[in-house]
């Protein structure tokens, strides 16, 4: 019989306990498929003494998961345990200096210490996997790797936060305010401990620096990412798009362009009847552009047990086939350091605000986005009461620039009433 390959998991949450379930269900296929047997030796988690629905007698408990990853015994340190520091960056390390492969869901790690990571693991002749890491359950790190080598990447975009997809859409759906559904996220477990790395959209960021790294054979720049959240998106905004035919998605777009690396993830407006803006819940998509390819679309669950110990199999079958992609599909200390660029490719804009109700409020907001060269294409005054006009604008194409320029002399105005909210018009 072949040797089998020995999993030593660290994180036995949502996700570790999906691929225990996995491990145990499939053996069978497993071996089939990889032609060997693929087995736990031993796991690691905080509390031994949790209930987590499934044994756990035939693995050895390690308390540190950094012994974990040293043990004798192991050949691929599995990682689940989530967090950019601390046990589970110490654990990778130990398993990458006592030569083991890694598999991990784990953004918010390769976001931080990517490069040097996949350094260490080239230099040890090991890799890092991460499929579940981007996009839960959709293979776009194996698409990009593997199907899609043959292209020169364009572009990557899409939709990669379940959580904000699910706030935003259920706003739309329920006609509900943000606080409301944010809570109701937070009731259903849809939350990150942190939820800023959800709603924050940092979550999302770091799952674009990963594939822009890829695609673009770049050094993992998360810290180029142009971060905006959701929090500031109202019922208002959502009712606004949707008279105008639009919704609004938490966006990521990457870019490899002559001035550098664009990344920017950010609630935008795109057609309602695009395949994006018809995207519900907590399902993901990822829009791929290649020179060749022209165009692919994935779709599929962002998170959850299943999807993302799907992910993670994924990568453990490829080590036990003995099929080693370099983390980041090419090594390591070959990835380009490019200048991080703002992305300033004009688009229209959506622009709302709340002015003073007083005589020549609205003339000073008109010139002040004609002093910085944007071009109105529609402005509507809306829901008036006594004091405040709330008003909503969309320009003509427009660079982020310009519009910041105007949004700076609106607040220097003396007629504002609120903080405007100004949101990209992408036309997917
Ligand atoms: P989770 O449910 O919170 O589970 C985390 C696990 O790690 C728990 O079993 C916890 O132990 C263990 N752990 C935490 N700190 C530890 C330490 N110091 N030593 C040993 N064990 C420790 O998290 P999850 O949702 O499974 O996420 C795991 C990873 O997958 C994260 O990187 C996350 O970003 C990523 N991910 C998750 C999803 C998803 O849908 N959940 C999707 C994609 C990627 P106890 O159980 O004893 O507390
Ligand atoms: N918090 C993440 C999301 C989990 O909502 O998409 C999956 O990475």
């Amino acid at each position: 019989m072949s040797q089998p390959l020995r999993l030593g998991i660290a994180g036995l949450g949502t996700v570790g306990i999906g691929v225990v379930k996995i491990i145990r269900r499939q053996a069978a296929l497993l071996e089939a498929r990889t032609g060997r047997p693929i087995e736990i030796v031993a796991v690691s988690a905080r509390d031994a003494s949790k209930d987590r629905g499934v044994s756990l007698s035939g693995y050895a408990w390690e308390t540190d998961p950094v012994a974990l990853a040293k043990r004798d015994d192991v050949d691929v340190f599995v990682e689940l345990m989530g967090g950019h520091e601390g046990p589970a960056k110490d654990a990778t390390e130990a398993a990458l200096a006592t030569g083991k492969d890694v598999v991990t869901a784990n953004k918010a790690l390769l976001a931080h210490h990517g490069q040097a990571l996949a350094e260490t693991a080239e230099a040890a002749g090991k890799v890092i996997r991460f499929e579940a890491a981007v996009a839960g359950g959709i293979p776009v790190i194996k698409s990009l790797t593997e199907g899609l080598a043959g292209n020169e990447i364009t572009r990557v975009m899409g939709v990669m936060n379940g959580t904000c997809n699910y706030i935003l859409t259920r706003m739309q759906d329920a006609g509900l305010p943000y606080d409301e559904v944010f809570e109701e996220a937070n009731q259903l477990g849809y939350l990150e401990a942190d939820p800023n790395l959800d709603v924050g959209g940092i979550d999302a960021g770091h799952k674009l620096s990963l594939l822009s790294s890829i695609a673009f054979g770049t050094k993992v720049n998360f810290d180029g990412v142009e971060l905006e959240g959701i929090q500031r998106i109202s019922i208002e905004d959502i009712n606004q798009a949707a008279s105008m035919g639009f919704k609004i998605k938490l966006l990521g777009v990457a870019q490899l362009t002559g001035r550098g690396l664009e990344q920017r993830m950010s609630p935008c407006l795109v057609p309602a009847d695009s395949p994006l803006g018809q995207l519900k819940g907590g399902t993901n998509m990822v829009v791929i552009e290649g020179d060749a390819v022209e165009q692919v679309v994935l779709r599929g669950p962002g998170a959850g047990e299943g999807p993302t110990a799907s992910a993670v199999m994924g990568d453990v079958c490829d080590l036990a086939r003995g099929f080693r992609v370099a983390t980041f599909g090419q090594p390591a200390a070959g990835l380009k350091d490019v200048p991080t660029a703002s992305s300033n490719s004009p688009a229209p804009y959506y622009l709302r605000t709340s002015l003073l109700d007083r005589p020549g409020a609205m003339a000073k907001i008109a010139t002040a986005l004609g002093d910085a060269g944007v071009s109105i294409d529609r402005m509507r005054q809306t829901q008036h009461d006594s004091s405040e006009a709330p008003v909503i604008i969309v320009t003509h194409k427009t660079q982020r620039r310009q519009l910041e320029e105007a949004i700076a002399a609106m607040r220097a105005s003396d007629v504002m009433a609120s903080e405007p909210v100004a949101l990209r018009i992408e036309t997917v």
